[in-house]
């Protein structure tokens, strides 16, 4: 007979206090030891462990207790015996000795324990997430999310922002990824887009006169996966009217602070330091800096001015640049040193020079003998190189690829590893544009982005600067955000350049255009990856620790088989044949 009360207490209120006590506690049976004449169980619920001690005798269904078995268990609170407390558990100094027994439900063998420590394959975890999500680390990722979200919200409210719901079946709108479509029914032979954000709909509703937004938004971006892309994804979405640059990153600050105060108890500085894009690129080597480590980048085209050796001379003569950074202490063997001028090839450099300074100050390195000996105590001085460092030097007619195979490298040989040290910053004054292959001009944000001088934009697109801006944390791009253009005209110019003709700007964004024409006011805003913000708190390397049932890195589902073929029947109903061969039923890799 079921109890009428399934738990009188949670496993965390099970502590010396309540010494004598009746409880009834309710959860599921984490470890089992059945030593024949008296069962010991480990009982996990939400809030955590205790142990209750079974007397067969009294309670013949303890025998047939499995692991993950749901129950319900009443008893005595007592003290455990001397020498078995437990100082790891909240409840270690006490146990519950049972009188009563009721399995709730029986578990099946289990595809892998519900442990931290063991090591199974992800595919498994995912196909069983809900047994995944038993485990400690990851029910804690879930309450940290939880309150991650709240954090934000709480800021939001008290900022007086409101929370709107934009729709999720739209038109395509452009933010450099790939739209996934949903057929329309109603219209066979028609499509709408799932959002990559909410960004136009928020345009409108400052239009609308909405003057603080903000959502908790799903977002759907059909792109290459990686450990910090997933095809669906959520962000805290905001902007503001009568805004500029300023009262967002004041407002991201404050999210960012209650944040991580929420979940690290640690109180961050204010103002966050702030680097220009060409700053950080300079520096850094990338628009997303880690700066919890030094090694910055130098240039060293003046140190070579001179300089016999070709692979310099030669880059310097077109215009190019040698540039390098002190990489430090590092282990430098000749393998070890291969695999990095190997890697940085792989990466698109000419060639990496490495140097090692050995402990009297000489430097050994394959093209020492191609130096004189200023340039190699001007290169030491340049980058305060100290005996054991190794120094690493690339030169290449661009700027951009020698400042980003060095940055990336820097990160993969200084990158903290579990360090809980968190460095916010922004990156201000992003280019307006990227050059395309194909010799045109691409966004460098979206196309919605204010330059900050419009005539410049239209005239020398490749030096114009926009109001974009990033926040960085730990090197992870968290969001980006800009000020919006909010002027037609403007507008019009922007889609000039980027290519895209009045009348296919017209078809493409036609609806939105005309909303700008209603007496827009200037308006600003951002959006934080929430899945990136989280993972990064809970120092999980890869954000699918930190969202309860993620698609695989081919955008698999293993838990329900999603994506799946589906009937010829719905298939027709919407208008679609598929191509002869994609019949069969795709196998998950
Ligand atoms: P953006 O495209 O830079 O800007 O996206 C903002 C932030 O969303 C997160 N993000 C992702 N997280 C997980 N998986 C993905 N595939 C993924 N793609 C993006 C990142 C990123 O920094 N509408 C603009 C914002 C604005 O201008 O207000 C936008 O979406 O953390
Ligand atoms: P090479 O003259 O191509 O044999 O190169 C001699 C050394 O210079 C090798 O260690 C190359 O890796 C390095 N090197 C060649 N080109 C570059 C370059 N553009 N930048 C840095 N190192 C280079």
């Amino acid at each position: 007979m079921p109890p009428t009360q399934y738990r009188t207490v949670h496993t965390i209120e099970v502590t010396e206090d309540r010494i004598g006590q009746s409880v009834t506690v309710a959860g599921w049976v984490q470890r089992r030891r059945d030593h024949g004449g008296i069962v010991f169980v480990d009982v996990r619920d939400a809030t955590g462990i205790v142990q209750v001690v079974l007397d067969p005798t009294e309670i013949p269904d303890a025998h047939r207790l499995r692991m993950e078995f749901c129950v319900s268990i009443t008893g005595k609170v007592r003290a455990r015996p001397e020498g078995t407390v437990n100082p790891e558990l909240a409840t270690g100094r006490v146990e519950i000795g049972a009188t009563e027994l009721v399995v709730l439900s029986p578990a099946d063998v289990l595809p892998f324990m519900i442990e931290d420590r063991v090591d199974v394959d992800e595919r498994t975890r995912l196909e069983f997430r809900y047994l995944d999500l038993r485990r400690p680390s990851m029910a804690s990722n879930l309450v940290a999310r939880s309150r991650a979200v709240g954090a934000m919200r709480r800021v939001m409210d008290r900022l007086g922002f409101l929370e709107v719901e934009t729709p999720t079946l739209i038109v395509s709108t452009p933010e450099g990824a790939r739209d996934l479509l949903v057929p329309s029914r109603l219209r066979p032979g028609t499509f709408y887009a799932l959002p990559q954000s909410p960004q136009l709909f928020k345009q409108l509703l400052m239009v609308a006169g909405v003057e603080r937004y903000y959502q908790v938004a799903k977002c759907y971006r059909d792109e290459d996966f990686r450990a910090d892309r997933q095809i669906e994804f959520s962000q805290l979405d905001l902007e503001g009217s009568f805004w500029g640059r300023e009262e967002v990153l004041e407002t991201l600050e404050e999210i960012v602070v209650e944040v991580v105060r929420e979940l690290r108890g640690v109180e961050l500085e204010r103002p966050f330091p702030r680097l220009t894009w060409a700053e950080a690129m300079d520096r850094y080597g990338t628009d997303k800096p880690d700066t919890r480590f030094a090694m910055e980048i130098a240039d060293l085209s003046d140190v070579f001015a001179q300089t016999e050796f070709r692979a310099f001379s030669g880059t310097l003569e077109r215009g190019g640049v040698v540039r390098g950074f002190n990489a430090g202490a590092q282990e430098t063997s000749r393998s070890r040193l291969d695999g990095l001028v190997e890697r940085a090839k792989e990466l698109g450099a000419k060639g990496l020079v490495w140097m090692v300074v050995e402990a009297d100050g000489t430097i050994r390195s394959p093209v020492a003998k191609f130096l004189s000996e200023s340039e190699l105590t001007d290169l030491a001085q340049a980058l305060e190189a100290r005996p054991g460092d190794l120094l690493l030097l690339a030169a290449d007619d661009r700027w951009r690829t020698a400042a980003t195979v060095l940055g990336q490298l820097r990160v993969e040989l200084g990158r903290p590893r579990g360090h809980d040290e968190l460095a916010p910053l922004f990156v201000i004054d992003f280019p307006t544009f990227e050059p395309t292959d194909d010799g045109g001009w691409a966004p460098s944000h979206h196309p919605f982005t204010a330059p900050v001088d419009v005539e410049q934009m239209a005239t020398d697109p490749e030096r114009s600067i926009s109001w974009a801006y990033d926040l960085v944390l730990n090197g992870a791009e968290l969001g980006s955000g800009s000020v919006r253009i909010h002027d037609p005209e403007v507008q019009e110019k922007v889609f000039e350049v980027l290519g895209i003709a009045p009348e296919e700007a017209e078809r493409r964004f036609g609806w939105f255009l005309r909303g700008l024409r209603y007496g827009t006011p200037p308006h600003a805003g951002f959006a934080i990856g929430i899945d990136r913000f989280v993972s990064i708190l809970c120092d999980e390397p890869n954000i699918r620790q930190v969202i309860p049932f993620p698609k695989t890195q081919t955008g698999a589902d293993p838990l329900t088989g999603a994506p799946s073929p589906v009937g010829d029947e719905h298939l027709s109903e919407l208008g679609i044949m598929l191509r002869p061969g994609l019949r069969e039923p795709t196998s998950e890799g």
